[in-house]
């Protein structure tokens, strides 16, 4: 199989809130996830070919569960860095199409931001998503334990957050994960949100 190659973020600098060197740190932590993509492909790769992938063979098993955590982890990432921009607007523009269904879907944009925030704040390490199901156009927002768990099944992300704690805790202390939520905010790319909206798949830069 074809090892995929890491995407860079350059463009990525000059965040308000979210420095440079945690960015740094992060891009190699994502770099991290492609590798291990690639390794554990390799590996269930070479099991396949030696004829013995078997559900009951346990290093098969585990590699394979394995595999979700690692692509979830290196995808996430990829949405993650590529929705943050420098001078981001502070909101959605008003009138706009992201902004209509967010108010179709919660009630407004600031109904959206608080359930979006408040599922940004809930224990543990994960991701909240702002997610539309291609089929019905619904728009919801869901929150994924580690990086595997919890993602609906064909689901569009259009904002993703990482409120693992290795996003924030160079520029914060563990107990002002709310701070980076803040901050989060003051950096999102909306038109990348409405372009994700508006595309049939949600389009990243993709390790390939
Ligand atoms: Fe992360």
């Amino acid at each position: 199989m074809k090892a995929y190659t890491p995407q860079t973020f350059a463009h990525l600098k000059g965040l308000d809130g979210i420095s440079d060197a945690q960015l740094a740190e992060h891009f190699k932590l994502y770099e991290g996830y492609v590798k291990q993509v690639n390794t554990l492909n390799e590996q269930l790769d070479e099991i396949v070919r030696k004829g013995k992938p078997s559900g009951t063979n346990p290093t098969f098993a585990e590699l394979t569960r394995h595999l979700g955590f690692e692509y979830n982890g290196m995808i996430l990432h990829e949405y993650y860095f590529s929705n943050l921009k420098r001078a981001a607007d502070p909101a959605p523009a008003k009138g706009s199409g992201l902004a209509q269904a967010l108010e179709q879907n919660f009630g407004s944009v600031d109904y959206w931001k608080a359930d979006f925030q408040a599922i940004g704040g809930m224990r543990g390490v994960g991701w909240a998503v702002l997610f539309q199901d291609p089929v019905t156009a619904r728009l919801v927002n869901n929150w994924i334990s580690l990086h595997q768990d919890g993602p609906p099944t064909g689901f569009k992300p259009l904002l993703v957050m990482d409120v693992w704690e290795h996003a924030f805790m160079r520029d914060y202390k563990a107990t002002e994960k709310a701070q980076y939520v803040q901050a989060f905010f003051r950096n999102v790319d909306w038109q990348t949100v409405e372009r994700r909206l508006n595309e049939r798949a949600a389009i990243r830069p993709a390790a390939a």
